[in-house]
């Protein structure tokens, strides 16, 4: 079996795929799309992060193909309809990188609330920011309201918990008697009161027509002033000239971006320049732990597929 990999996978999986399969493994391949046409010509598997655009026309020069496996578990870049109706399975690595998004995000939130971290260069050089920095906040005691109550949000759910947080979660897919809320000692609100109650408020849905811009202009003036905002999630859920101006005004304490709606960010970005925010380029599911699990759960995904599709002659 030809099996085609585009993004950068872990070593470990690749070479395990490649001692039984036919496997072409060019992590620039994304960036060079007829070269990666070129490939799926004879591929019966492709193996994408979250850059590679699988759609109808890219799916239309892989004749062969039965299966996709995404290393991840937003399925935004693929056409996951076209997909089925080319009867292409498709694999993403469900809850493998859940840890460390949720690490991700509970770091950002004490960051955030302390506000005493980015003095090194001033502290090196004989300052001495003390007053300045002396109004930072605890997390143990805050309300962390949980956007999108899946495997990321139960998980960060439960560190804010462990760490002394009241935790409130908004989902319109889980009703308020699911004892999913009692058994990760979460209270179900709307997202009204939600954004009203908490000083940490951090986003776990997908990205669809429902979430698109779901925290506006109107959901940033609804949060309590000085609460922080964390997105994880996908760059679309939150309007970026919005969230610039919350910032910008004092009314938001900060905020912690990893996904944008454009990556990377266009020149001269609203976002630029905004007191205390965090960016980070699309790693808070990478780590070097996270990315052997994704790889592994994948590389079995794809070889189970493949297994069955032989198997089937
Ligand atoms: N930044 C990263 O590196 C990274 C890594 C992993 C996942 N993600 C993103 O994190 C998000 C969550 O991932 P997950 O694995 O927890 O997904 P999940 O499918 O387990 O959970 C998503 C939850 O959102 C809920 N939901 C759907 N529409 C909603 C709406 N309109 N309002 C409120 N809730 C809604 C669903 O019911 C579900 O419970 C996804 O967008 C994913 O793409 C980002």
């Amino acid at each position: 079996m030809r099996i085609v990999i585009s993004e950068f996978m872990d070593e470990g999986a690749v070479a395990r795929l490649a001692a039984r399969h036919d496997t072409v493994y060019d992590a620039g391949l994304v960036d060079r799309p007829e070269d990666l046409r070129r490939r799926l010509a004879a591929a019966d598997a492709l193996i994408v992060r979250n850059r590679t655009q699988v759609n109808a026309d890219l799916l239309a020069a892989a004749p062969r193909l039965r299966v996709v496996g995404r290393l991840g578990v937003g399925l935004d870049n693929i056409d996951t309809d076209a997909c089925g109706a080319r009867r292409v399975a498709v694999i993403p690595a469900t809850g493998a990188n859940a840890r460390a998004v949720a690490e991700y995000v509970i770091c950002a939130a004490m960051l955030l609330l302390r506000g005493a971290y980015a003095s090194a260069a001033d502290v090196a050089n004989g300052g001495w920011p003390r007053a300045a920095l002396s109004g930072g906040r605890e997390i143990g005691g805050k309300t962390l309201g949980v956007v999108g109550f899946g495997s990321i949000g139960r998980l960060v759910a439960r560190l804010g918990g462990a760490l002394g947080m009241r935790v409130v979660g908004f989902d319109t897919q889980i009703a308020a008697t699911d004892p999913a809320w009692k058994d990760e000692g979460v209270e179900p609100a709307s997202l009204d009161a939600l954004l009203a109650g908490a000083e940490v408020v951090t986003l776990h849905v997908p990205l669809c027509d429902a979430t698109r811009h779901l925290i506006d202009a109107g959901r940033l003036a609804q949060m309590k002033r000085g609460a922080v905002l964390i997105n994880t999630a996908r760059g679309g859920v939150v309007d970026e000239a919005a969230l610039a101006a919350a910032l910008g005004s004092g009314h938001l304490g900060g905020a912690a971006l990893d996904v944008f709606e454009r990556e990377p960010l266009p020149a001269a970005s609203p976002l630029a320049g905004c007191p205390n925010l965090l960016l980070t380029p699309h790693v808070a599911g990478i780590t070097l732990e996270s990315n052997a699990r994704v790889s592994a759960l994948v590389a079995e995904g794809v070889e189970a597929v493949l297994g069955g599709a032989h198997a089937a002659g």
